[in-house]
């Protein structure tokens, strides 16, 4: 067998770049096979003490990356929930995030992505977790599947001033990786709490990560999308839709007919919410 020529560094940049490596993590390369073993954990972990807006250590932490410095999941989720519970607004809330120190997400990111659009919009849109773009930018869908949506939303009369957009995951998993189900359980008290302060009539949920989180149902998006179904926000209950997400549909364009259908039943679902107001 002829043995392939080594690749160029253009070639190989390339290549991480379509495979979604597009950020270094650290200054120097890892080379994680080389390392050591991991030494066991000492039987004492560190006190901590837990705030409102996230988890700060008392003592001196060692000296890892603070993505690795672990908070555990369940103490995160904790602190998110409380975090989260004592926003009394929307800029309350995005400063408690912009604080949270209790996500790893938010340490490899560039930035929160919190929201983009009108607070006081009758209809939110809520996807996953922000990308490259997004994570440039600190505004959700701003990339290609961004301008989707805006297409899609337009094509039903709505824009960025009549819509609120929101992710599941305000900061981008590195490499546009998905969430870990940990990440999103850490999240959740938060985008829960901004559905709540923005009180939409209509929650509608783009694919089936934020479906599934936001709707706790394990079916998946073909059984899901242009179902209605009902979301508790602990004030009110709103009527929620799932429907593909835009990066899908730019990948398998022949689901755009059934996303069609399910916009016609956004709109019409919004009129009757308009008149019975
Ligand atoms: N995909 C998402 O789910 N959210 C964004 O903001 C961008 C892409």
């Amino acid at each position: 067998m002829i043995p392939e020529p080594a690749p160029t560094l253009k070639q190989l940049l390339a290549f991480y770049l379509e495979a979604g490596v597009d950020c270094a993590l650290a200054e120097e390369p890892v080379n994680r096979l080389a390392e050591p073993e991991p030494v066991p954990a000492p039987r004492e972990a560190p006190p901590i003490e837990v705030t409102p807006v996230g988890i700060k250590r008392s003592v001196a932490a060692p000296a890892v990356l603070r993505s690795e410095a672990a908070t555990p999941p369940d103490v995160a989720i904790a602190s998110a929930r409380e975090a989260a519970r004592t926003a009394p607004t929307l800029e309350a809330l995005r400063e408690l995030m912009d604080k949270f120190e209790g996500c790893a997400l938010k340490y490899t990111a560039t930035r929160l992505v919190f929201a983009d659009g009108n607070p006081e919009a009758r209809i939110m849109f809520v996807g996953e977790a922000p990308g490259r773009d997004e994570d440039l930018e600190g505004l959700p869908f701003v990339g290609r599947s961004g301008k989707l949506l805006d297409r899609m939303i337009g094509a039903i009369g709505l824009d960025r001033g009549t819509a609120y957009i929101a992710n599941v995951i305000p900061w981008r998993p590195p490499g546009n990786r998905t969430p870990t189900p940990q990440e999103t359980q850490i999240c959740l008290p938060f985008i829960r709490r901004q559905i709540e302060l923005v009180d939409p009539d209509l929650l509608i949920t783009l694919g089936n990560p934020s479906t599934q989180a936001l709707l706790g149902t394990r079916e998946g998006i073909m059984r899901t999308r242009g179902r209605w179904f009902d979301y508790d926000t602990g004030t009110r209950v709103i009527r929620a839709l799932p429907t593909f997400h835009p990066a899908y549909l730019l990948r398998s364009p022949g689901y755009k007919r059934l996303a069609w259908q399910d916009l016609r039943a956004i709109a019409r679902a919004l009129e009757q919410a308009k008149s019975s107001s």
